[in-house]
Parts: C-alpha cells; sequence; structure tokens
C-alpha cells in the first residue's frame, strides 16, 4: 500500500528525531528579509531539508532550507530558515508538510512572517502590516484530498485563523518596542508573477490589505491542527499599478532588508509574550 500523508511525516519526524530531541513551543516562519534571524538567536540544532527524508526542497534564491532549533529570549522555538512556495510547483500537500511537521515536533503556536504587496494605498513600503485574516485566491486549499484524521477533523471551521489573543501580543509587542504597526486582510496569489494591477482593483474591491504567495495556505493547515496562528507581513512595496513602479523581486528584497532590524526586534518581542 502507498505511504499515507500521516507516514509521510512520521517518518520526517523521525529524520529530524536521529538528529535533535529538542522540543519547541513556537515555531516561526521566516519571510523575506528576515531570512537571517535564525543566525542570531541562541541556537541548540539545525537540520537541513535535505537531510529529511521526503522533504520538499525550496528552490527560490536567498531563501536557506533548514530548521534552526532554539530560544528566543528563553522560548524554545524551532524556525524554517526557508519556506516552500505553491509556485515552485510542488503539490499544496508538501506546501504544507514543513507546517504540519512542526506540529509533530511539538509546537503550539505558530507564528509566520512574509514579504507583501501593500494594496490599500495607505500602506507604504516598510510598513508592517498584521495578519487579522485572509483569502485564498487560485490556489487550492491544502487540505484538499483525504483528511489527515490524525491532524484534525475533515471541516475545520476557520472563523479565527489569526487567534485573537496573539494579536493583541503583537499590538503589545509593537506598543512596546515604539514600532508602528497596521494591521489588514492578506491575499494569497499562486505567484510567481506579480500581479496586474487589474488584479490589484480586484483584490481591493474584495477587502484585501495586501497580496502575497505564501501564508495563508500554512495557516489553514495550521489552524486544521488546531495550532494558535499569528502573522506579519512586511509591505515591501505598493502593489501592481498603484504608482508608475515596475515590481522587481531585487527591490522587494532591498526593502525588506532596510526595514529588517525593526521586523527583528518585534519579533523577538512577541515570541517574548507568546508563552
Ligand atoms: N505581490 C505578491 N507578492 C509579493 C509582492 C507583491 O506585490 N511583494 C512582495 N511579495
Amino acid at each position: 500500500m502507498s505511504q499515507t500523508m500521516y507516514e509521510k511525516l512520521e517518518g520526517c519526524l523521525a529524520s529530524v528525531r536521529a538528529k535533535t530531541d529538542f522540543q519547541p513551543e513556537v515555531g516561526l516562519v521566516l519571510g523575506s528579509g528576515l531570512g537571517d534571524y535564525a543566525d542570531d538567536i541562541k541556537i541548540e540544532a539545525t537540520v537541513n531539508y535535505s537531510d529529511i527524508k521526503g522533504f520538499p526542497i525550496s528552490t527560490v534564491a536567498g531563501h536557506k532550507g533548514r530548521f534552526v532549533f532554539g530560544y528566543v529570549e528563553n522560548v524554545p522555538v524551532v524556525i524554517m530558515q526557508g519556506r516552500i512556495h505553491y509556485y515552485e510547483g510542488y503539490p499544496m500537500a508538501d506546501v504544507v508538510l514543513p507546517t504540519r511537521l512542526m506540529k509533530l515536533m511539538g509546537i503550539k503556536k505558530l507564528f509566520l512572517t512574509n514579504a507583501a504587496g501593500g494594496v490599500n494605498e495607505t500602506f507604504n513600503p516598510g510598513t508592517l502590516m498584521m495578519i487579522t485574516d485572509h483569502i485564498l485566491y487560485g490556489v487550492p486549499n491544502p487540505l484538499i484530498g483525504p483528511n489527515v484524521d490524525e491532524l484534525g477533523v475533515r471541516f475545520p471551521d476557520m472563523t479565527e485563523v489569526y487567534t485573537k489573543d496573539l494579536r493583541q501580543v503583537i499590538r503589545d509587542a509593537a506598543k512596546e518596542t515604539g514600532i508602528a504597526l497596521r494591521e489588514g486582510t492578506y491575499m494569497q496569489f499562486t505567484g510567481p508573477s506579480y500581479e496586474t494591477p487589474a488584479e490589484i482593483r480586484m483584490a481591493r474591491t474584495l477587502g484585501a490589505d495586501a497580496v502575497g504567495m505564501s501564508t495563508a495556505c500554512e495557516a489553514i493547515a495550521a489552524r486544521h491542527m488546531g495550532l494558535n496562528v499569528c502573522a506579519i507581513s512586511c509591505i515591501t512595496n505598493h502593489a501592481a499599478g498603484i504608482t508608475d513602479q515596475v515590481l522587481s523581486h531585487k527591490e522587494v528584497q532591498a526593502i525588506a532588508d532596510q526595514v529588517s532590524a525593526d521586523f527583528r526586534r518585534l519579533v523577538t518581542s512577541t515570541i517574548a509574550r507568546m508563552v
């Protein structure tokens, strides 16, 4: 009989456990601009994705591929340095496999970060936006396929994907660190092309404040498993058509790098308050 998703996850967990028995409380996924955040924490162990049997490998330049285990302000964390995107060609079940694996490692809370385009015209490049809700657009739901009963129910509720308590934690952290924080709805497109101006007008009409190519699918998989989720986007650009400027990955990365000092402080302060 072919391997079930849960058996595949158990195989991945065995690969990780062969290297470390570290027990993380919080999972953190690093988006653009935060890529090297993990280098500065108190590292206890690292596991390269390529050493995990059956694990999808990210192909995006500038994304490292490893789990980093350690402490952020005494909170035991596992950090994903490099995530998998749907546009890389992996099936959705593989895109969310790392999220599911972190749950099997023992995390209770998941903190997602990303770079995103600002649909809300008041969001200038460099804005940090806490995600309050999301829209999955043109991307298959990651729970399509046989339900993994060991992880969660067939029809999970998504009324509060981004946990209310954790949203308050982020607000408190922003206040304490003096970092300006906006809030809004994130819309996930497939990428890898950036959106057209017409698509951005559609996104705005539908209620989106920011657009990106990740995160919502991971949040869905996490909520399916009962994890508490929170997320912050770094708005790296006005979305297509808002200004005359064309979009480039290089510029997205440059802005993400400029904001990274504030972003890191906000992430650290949030994690310190999460448990
Ligand atoms: N669109 C989609 N993804 C992005 C963008 C954007 O404008 N900026 C950064 N990631």
